[in-house]
């Protein structure tokens, strides 16, 4: 499985994490969460009070930080400036505020390079938003994973407390909107990628699909 490379894009709330990790684990690959990035950079920006309002601040210090990403798929660390921020970067302020950051071309310049440079020779699975368009177009397999709106703000919610499903709902529309037609490499699906709908699927059933899906690329004949 060296030199493979998985890419998993999807919307929020498609389930990309959990079946990313699953697939990682059966196949002794890396696993990489993108979106990680994104949010640990919104993290530093918030901290250091930058004006999310302004694109140019925001792309004049996006080169400062130095975001450090694990690629194990039992325990996904993530670190800014050797600071453990892997709890930091899901509370509800950064939640809100990363697809702002996210649209910045600078800032994606600089992930996109990061993610290439962890990737490297393969052997990862790597979840985002533009990975088999932009970050790894040659990846063998390109996964584009959905569901209905209605499921993926049901699971959302049922990972985060003291949140209704319809505000859930609501807040993941925004953020698919804006993710979905900003300018630098919206979240759209790849050449060649295989779309799956979960809404009615388990994540044993996704997981196993996706090994399929492999197993057809990689395999003999
Ligand atoms: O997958 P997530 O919810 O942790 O992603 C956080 C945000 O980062 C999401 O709003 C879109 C953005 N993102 C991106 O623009 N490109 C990626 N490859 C991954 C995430």
């Amino acid at each position: 499985m060296t030199g493979l490379v998985v890419a998993m894009d999807g919307p929020s709330g498609s389930g990309k994490s959990s079946v990313s990790r699953g697939v990682a684990r059966a196949l002794g690959l890396r696993y990489l969460d993108t979106g990680a990035m994104y949010r640990a950079m919104t993290w530093w920006m918030l901290r250091q009070g930058v004006d999310l309002a302004d694109p140019g601040a925001i792309a004049a210090r996006c080169g400062e930080p130095l975001i450090v990403s694990g690629t194990d798929p039992d325990s996904p660390a993530i670190h800014v400036d050797e600071v453990d921020v892997a709890g930091p970067i899901r509370e509800a302020d950064v939640t809100g505020s990363v697809s702002v950051v996210a649209a910045v071309p600078e800032v994606r310049a600089r992930l996109v390079a990061r993610q290439r440079e962890i990737i490297g020779a393969g052997g990862i699975v790597v979840e985002g938003r533009d990975i088999g368009t932009v970050v790894c177009p040659g990846a063998a397999v390109k996964i584009y994973l959905t569901a209905s709106a209605e499921a993926r703000a049901l699971r959302r919610s049922a990972e985060l407390a003291g949140s209704t499903a319809r505000a859930q709902q609501e807040a993941m529309a925004r953020r698919d909107t804006l993710d979905s037609t900003r300018k630098a490499d919206p979240l759209s699906m790849a050449d060649g990628a295989v779309e799956l709908d979960t809404t009615a699927m388990r994540l044993d059933e996704v997981i196993a699909e996706v090994l399929r899906l492999v197993a057809e690329q990689t395999g003999p004949g």
